[in-house]
């Protein structure tokens, strides 16, 4: 086991107060969210890391955090020995940029609806220079048989395709800078049940093939059932239980952890030893 990404004790505070005009004449304190309360984990090469936990928990923030998106108030993002992000900003080399990608809940916010299929996913390819014109149209068409997808379908825009075609166009746009590490944040949350379980199929399917390491985010411990390596629970900000998917689905120690599990509609192990499926 090699440890591929490692948070250190990364926490978030947003400022939501009112102006400071508005503040001093009416008096009011400073209003601040800790929307990510001092997390530390670490994520093995090749795994799946599930983070789950109700909404508004700060899992979003946090994998905003680890990506780079938004700089952590506290704490730092190493992967692969390099910092990923930190309080103090520093430049993050294209290089290990590259490596790593995010996945959002919905495509239809992080496609560019007036650009091409194949645009959208020839976009990174360009931007780190990974290869030229001729042989990125050859690597889009690749990446999308790779996702299920046609290669002519590089000519048609987003509109055109159903929900789970979309997420696997904005897969094939987050495999395009060839990544180790991909953040997935509810990647199918917005999809019909069967549907999602295609796009978890091929999540699965592609880390094997490929070797990739996931951050897996959602608010469904049955969605990452099948999936997850290890699970990290978050509450209010804070990580309150991460353990191994078998020990914490066999015995969960945290409180909130067994009200999600009881929550989600799955069989429990109980159940299922005892025979009464
Ligand atoms: N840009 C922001 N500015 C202010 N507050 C924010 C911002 N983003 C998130 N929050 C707050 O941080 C908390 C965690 O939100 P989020 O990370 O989106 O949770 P989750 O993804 O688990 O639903 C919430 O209280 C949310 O309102
Ligand atoms: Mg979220």
């Amino acid at each position: 086991m090699t440890e591929l990404v490692r948070v250190d004790n990364v926490s978030k505070v947003f400022d939501i107060s009112p102006p400071l005009w508005h503040r001093v004449l009416t008096r009011q304190p400073k209003r601040l969210v800790q929307a990510v309360d001092n997390v530390s984990m670490s994520i093995e090469a090749g795994q799946t890391y599930a983070l789950v936990g109700e909404s508004g928990s700060g899992k979003s923030t946090l994998a905003r955090t680890i990506v780079g998106l938004t700089p952590p108030t506290s704490g730092s993002v190493w992967f692969d020995g390099a910092l990923l992000a930190g309080a103090t900003h520093k430049a993050v080399a294209p290089s290990v940029r590259r490596q790593v990608q995010m996945i959002f809940q919905s495509p239809y916010a992080s496609l560019n609806p007036r650009w091409r299929v194949g645009d959208i996913v020839a976009e990174p390819i360009r931007a780190f220079g990974l290869s030229d014109r001729r042989q990125a149209s050859r690597r889009v068409d690749e990446l999308l048989e790779q996702v299920g997808l046609a290669s002519s379908d590089a000519a048609r825009f987003p509109h055109e395709f159903s929900g789970g075609q979309r997420q696997r166009i904005s897969i094939a746009r987050a495999l395009a800078s060839e990544p180790r590490f991909i953040v997935c944040d509810e990647p199918t949350s917005a999809l019909d049940v069967s549907v999602q379980a295609q796009v978890l199929n091929l999540l699965k399917q592609l880390q094997r093939d490929l070797g990739l390491t996931y951050l897996f985010i959602t608010h469904d411990l049955a969605v990452v059932r099948t999936m997850a390596h290890q699970i990290g629970v978050m509450k209010q900000g804070a990580l309150v239980e991460a353990q191994s998917a078998d020990a914490l689905f066999a015995s969960p120690q945290h409180a909130y952890t067994q009200m999600l599990l009881d929550s989600a509609p799955i069989v429990s192990p109980k159940a299922s030893r005892s025979g009464q499926l």
